[in-house]
């Protein structure tokens, strides 16, 4: 039986468990997958982690599990095993990413058609299989605070896998590049473009002997005071500073929210239209995705372990 997984109660990696589920079929206008790698983001964990929730309905669904429970996986790659009656343009035996999705965490997933693309040839699964959230985010976030040819941007959490997105595009772009990142990742931040800066205390100082002709923009992808603090005192014009991450302080602040939460802007648009311009940078070898760990399907909860750490350079996948 194809298997699943699943969060067994809101909690910590240990309440993942893989359920057997039956074969999915796919609706009219969708499609059913074989995944063969599905991106791990922070989301993942933050879901089940009962952050976002009140953790307050026991109600069980047929496999046992709580039915309020979120389902895991928000992307994947893999291999087109069934097509809906409604569906051109994509066949069984295609190789594609798909994004968005629900429950890539996986043997199988179901997903409409219009969120598959295909997957380049050159391109390994794994990599494929986590290009698009991150790299989505990242895209949006420098649409967001307008970085274009001749600006210096500040990258906070430039190690991570959304920083690593945003390092890349911002320099295609014509950008100059300052990441903030630990010590023993800054050879793969300069490979990629960017002059690298360690964080902590004097961040800001740093950032201006780096940036002697100032920063005009910055993107917050690390979530932390300091992001906050170091970006409003170096960019003048606070439109121009766009966070990915939620906070009280960063809602008053008057920068850009970007995110699915409230007073966030989602970016529905800029981001669908930006899948296909990854793709294809990937496709060139224009944009590497840095894949950090790969795991088996069963041990998800060590990837979230892992990534609930914090210090992963790249992305977490799993192969089922
Ligand atoms: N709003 C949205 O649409 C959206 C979408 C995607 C992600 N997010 C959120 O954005 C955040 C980043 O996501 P991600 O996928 O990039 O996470 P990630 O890959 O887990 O990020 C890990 C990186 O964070 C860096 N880091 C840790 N502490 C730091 C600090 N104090 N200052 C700067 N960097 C630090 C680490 O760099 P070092 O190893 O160099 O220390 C590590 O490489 C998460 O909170 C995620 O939930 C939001």
């Amino acid at each position: 039986m194809p298997r699943i997984v699943r969060p067994a109660a809101y909690g910590t990696p240990d309440v993942l468990t893989v359920v057997e589920v039956p074969a999915p079929h796919p609706a009219p206008d969708g499609v059913v997958v074989e995944v063969r790698a599905a991106g791990v983001n922070p989301i993942d964990w933050k879901l089940y982690s009962g952050d976002f929730h009140a953790v307050d309905d026991d109600l069980k669904d047929s496999a046992g599990i709580t039915a309020s429970l979120p389902s895991l996986g928000l992307e994947c790659a893999g291999v087109v095993t069934a097509v809906g009656a409604d569906v051109t343009g994509v066949r069984v035996g295609d190789e594609v990413i798909v994004y968005p999705v629900t429950a890539a965490y996986a043997d199988y997933v179901t997903a409409p058609a219009t969120s598959v693309l295909a997957k380049p040839t050159g391109l390994g699964w794994a990599e494929a299989g986590s290009l698009m959230l991150t790299g989505t985010t990242a895209f949006h976030a420098l649409h967001a605070a307008g970085v274009a040819a001749g600006d210096t941007v500040l990258v906070h959490g430039g190690a991570g896998g959304v920083g690593l997105m945003g390092v890349q595009l911002a320099a295609a772009a014509g950008a100059t590049v300052i990441a903030t990142a630990s010590e023993r990742n800054h050879a793969l931040l300069r490979e990629l473009g960017a002059t690298p800066v360690v964080y902590g205390p004097g961040l800001g100082d740093r950032v201006r002997a780096a940036a002697p002709r100032g920063v005009d923009a910055a993107v917050d992808f690390a979530g932390t005071d300091e992001a906050l603090d170091v970006s409003l005192e170096l960019v003048a014009d606070r439109t121009r500073i766009a966070s990915i991450t939620g906070s009280p302080r960063r809602a008053a602040a008057g920068i850009k929210l970007l995110g699915y939460g409230p007073g966030q802007d989602p970016g529905t648009e800029i981001r669908n239209a930006a899948r296909a311009h990854l793709v294809e940078r990937a496709a060139s070898g224009a944009l590497r995705v840095v894949v950090d760990t790969t795991f088996p399907l069963t041990e998800a909860a060590k990837a979230h372990e892992v990534g609930i750490a914090g210090h992963a350079p790249g992305k977490l996948v799993l192969i089922p």
